[in-house]
This record gives structure tokens, sequence and C-alpha cells, in this order.
């Protein structure tokens, strides 16, 4: 077990012996008291009153634009980041160990997570020296020579979702960094450890207090900095609910800038000219990868009357060629889910969508023992149930057939989400007609593919309630920064 015993403010690995919170895998393991779930850790969680000394210490850092980390040169905040980068790569499989263990991601995909987060950091300080070669340059205008360059905007307040801890995490904490703001950083609850093996690298890597760190329930520490008035940038990946009400807490909330990654409900529409076997191939990996826990995942099927059968039929079959086990285990799909109320909250759903005429059409779907469900394929959906409005986040796949294209699209014109839609077909007219209603309801629409976030260049954002702000490596840079004109007179 790792016992975190420290937290990183002003520069210090500061010593805690106060309340700490213990840290369950959810794996369940064998003990003489019966099966029991695996205690990996503890942290501490931070009192508000440290709340407020770790912003303090953001605040000092930043010293309204003075302090050492905003006014150093772009090259050197980058050799800071690359000396970052490489301690971090030293810690690879510490980090992808407690992955597996905290959150029950399989060992490739947690692989898969830490390189592409060192990807993303080598990605966005190509597109910053890019960013700054522009900046050099001088425009005149009307008698005026201009310089434009890209300033931080302050301190910033960063929550990363549990489903990629590290890697939506450094999407909105790197470039923050990186562009000269100041971080006060709370990892999620479930993927706090994994941080720990990295906070030596931030320490040593950054002026103090640049970056600290803050533990515990988000609603215990939060509130309390967001009602300072002294965050600039909110960044939260997580759901719309608590962002509204984050932000409502600041005293100068108009001016806050937030860059918040919500709520999705991605819908793939099959049309009746979709090539049914690419079809199944991407609603499978779109709404079952890392067992659903993807804002990205696809989360309501909708599949023409003429392919559902067959659709059904075939999405059966390949959801009982998954493998479950454990995250180490060669070629595993379905994992332990780290959320201890989502197997009742997934069986609600699913007993809820029973009631109102749907059936659970692949054998043992929807099955749960302990922490793992097995996926359920749910048939037929309609808007009485539950699952139709509400993010699941996790294994069950509804599938709703329609007759009629203005079916779904009526779902994408109403729905409160606005994330991405799949859309299958090779009738290029019908096909065109869908994606010209479709962009203006979500951000990224995907053509006979699964939604996803990658490539990390493509920008990253939703409408409606599912985003604010945008990321992708280059918008991240802008998001973090504002533009600053140095002018004078020919
Ligand atoms: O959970 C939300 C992530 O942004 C999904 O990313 O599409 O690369 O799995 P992904």
């Amino acid at each position: 077990p790792i016992e975190q015993r420290e937290y990183l403010v002003n520069g210090e690995m500061r010593p805690w012996a106060r309340k700490t919170q213990d840290v369950w895998s959810p794996i369940y393991v064998q003990t003489e008291n019966g099966l029991e779930q695996k205690r990996i850790g503890s942290y501490p969680i931070t009192e508000p009153s440290d709340a407020m000394e770790v912003l303090e210490s953001a605040v000092k850092a930043y010293d309204f634009g003075r302090g050492e980390w905003p006014s150093m040169s772009v090259s050197k905040r980058i050799e800071a980041v690359e000396k970052f980068t490489q301690k971090m790569i030293t810690k690879r499989d510490e980090v992808v160990k407690l992955l597996m263990w905290e959150i029950g991601k399989s060992l490739g995909d947690s692989q898969k997570e830490f390189d592409r987060t060192v990807q993303y950091i080598y990605d966005t300080i190509g597109a910053l020296k890019d960013i700054d070669r522009t900046s050099s340059r001088f425009m005149i205008e009307e008698g005026i020579i201009g310089q434009v360059r890209r300033s931080p905007l302050g301190v910033v307040l960063c929550m990363g979702p549990f489903n990629y801890p590290l890697n939506e995490t450094f999407t909105t904490l790197i470039p923050a960094l990186i562009m000269g703001n100041v971080v006060c950083f709370k990892p999620p609850k479930h993927g706090t450890l994994l941080h720990y093996p990295l906070l030596e690298a931030f320490r040593t890597s950054f002026p103090a207090g640049v970056i600290n760190t803050v533990y515990g329930r988000g609603n215990s520490v939060i509130p309390q900095m967001m009602e300072s008035g002294k965050i600039d940038v909110l960044t939260l990946i997580g759901s719309s609910k608590v962002a509204d009400q984050l932000k409502k807490l600041h005293p100068k909330v108009n001016r806050l800038r937030a860059i918040l990654g919500l709520d999705a409900k991605n819908a793939a529409i099959v049309t009746q000219s979709a090539d049914l076997e690419l079809a199944v191939k991407e609603c499978m990996l779109g709404s079952l990868s890392f067992n659903g826990q993807r804002c990205t995942a696809l989360k309501i099927m909708w599949v023409h009357k003429s392919l559902v059968d067959q659709f059904n039929a075939r999405m059966a079959e390949e959801i009982g060629k998954l493998k479950l086990g454990l995250m180490w285990d060669k070629g595993v799909n379905i994992t332990p889910l780290p959320e201890p109320n989502k197997p009742a909250y997934l069986k609600e759903l699913i007993d809820d969508a029973k009631t109102h005429g749907a059936s659970v059409i692949n054998e043992n779907g929807g099955e749960t023992v302990k922490s793992f469900v097995y996926p359920a394929l749910l048939y037929p959906v309609t808007k009485e149930m539950k699952i139709w409005h509400e993010e699941q986040f996790g294994p069950v796949v509804p599938v709703v057939p329609f007759s009629n294209i203005q079916q779904p699209i009526d779902y994408l014109l109403e729905s409160s989400h606005g994330q991405q839609v799949s859309i299958f077909g090779k009738d290029i007219s019908q096909i065109t007609k869908l994606m010209d209603v479709a962009v203006n309801q979500v951000s990224r629409v995907n053509i006979n593919s699964q939604c996803q976030r990658g490539p990390d260049s493509f920008p990253f954002t939703g409408r409606k309630d599912s985003a604010e702000g945008t990321l992708s490596v280059t918008a991240a840079l802008r998001s973090f920064s504002i533009r600053t004109v140095v002018a004078t007179k020919d």
C-alpha cells in the first residue's frame, strides 16, 4: 500500500498527520472474512484552512503576473516542462500499476493513457513553439506597429475525472502551466494515489507555489477556494451540475474563465444503408471500451428497423466474446468498476427499462458480481425510460429502433447534450443531410466511426450541457492565455 502523508504546497512536500482517506481498489480479494475489497493505500484529506493556504501559495507565486513563473520566457518555461516530463517518464511503471489498481483500467489501456499523456506534453511544447514564433512577428497597420503576445490568466483550479485521471487532468494542467499560469490541482477521488509518484517531479521542476495540490472531497474544500474570488480559471472534467454549482460560488462569476468537459450522451445513428459489420464493430468499441466509462462513449444506439434484428444479434454475439478478468489479464475487456455505487445505479437503469417494456437481449447481460457488471444490451428503448435521458457511464447499451430518419434527428434537437454523434451509412445524400443537421447540434460528427476525443490535435469541446471552452493541443494553449497587444505608433 502507498500511505501518502504529504501534499505539495509552496514548493514543499508538506507532512500531513491529520485526517486521511483510505483508498480501495475495485478488486476484491479472498480474506479470512470472505471476499473483501483490497485496500491499496491512503492520502491526506485537505482541511478547508489548509486549502486556503494552498491557494495563497499559488496567488503568491503568480503575484499579479509579476512572479518568477509568469514572467519567465517561453523557452525557459518549456525547459521546465521538459525537465518534468523526463522525470515523469521514469515513473511510468509505478503510475501504470496504480492506474490499474485504482480505477480498474486494463494494463494495455493504462500504458496507452500514460504514453498518450507524454506525447500530449511533447505536442503541446511543439505547438507553443509555433505560437511563440508567430507572436514574435510585427504587424503594421494604419501607422501602428503591433505585436500580439499570449499572456497567462492567473490562478487555475484544475480538477480531472476518474476515467482518465492522468491524461485528461494533464490536458488542462500542462497547457495551463506552460502558458505561465499557476495551478492548484485536485485529483479525482478515484485516481488520486497515481499522482503521488509525480509530485516530486513537479516540485523539483517548477518554482515554489507554481503547482500545489489539494485532496479529498471536492465539496469540502473547493467551495471555499471559489468563494475567495482568487481563482481565475476553473477547469473541470466532470458533471455539468457540479460545474454550475462551483461557478455560482465565485463572486465574479462573469469574469471567471471556465474550461469544462461535461455530461454527454453520444448517439450512434445506424441508417438503412449502413455496412452492418462496420457499424457493429464501431458501436462495440464506442459503447464498451473501458466498460463504457468514457465521456465520448456511444450511450444510445438508434438503428433502422430494417437492420435492427441483425444489429442486435451481432452485438449480442460480440459482447459474448468479450473477456472478463483482472486488469493485467491478457486480452481482457471487462474489468471492475471503480465507483462503488455504479453497479446498483446500472441495475436501477436496467430495471426501469424493463418496467417500461425493454429486455436485456444478451446472455448474462447486466449480471453483477461485486464490482464487475457484465454488459447489457437493452431493447427496445423508449423515451419513458431513464436510460434514454441519463448518462449511464457504464456497460449498458440501449438500442432504439427507428423507421423515419426524423426520429433520431428530433432526439439530437431535443437533447440537452451536444458532444458528438456517429452516423453509419453509405447513402451519401442521406448521410450528408443528417450530417448538416448534426453539425449544428454537436461539436463532432463521426461518419462510419465511433465517437472519440483523439487525435489530440483535433478540437475537443461540446455544445449545450456538454462543454465550455475547447481543448486540444493548440486550443488548450489559447484557452489558458489571453492575447495581449503591444503597440506603438510608427
Ligand atoms: O471521458 C472522456 C474522454 O475525453 C474520452 O477520451 O475518446 O480518447 O476515450 P477518448
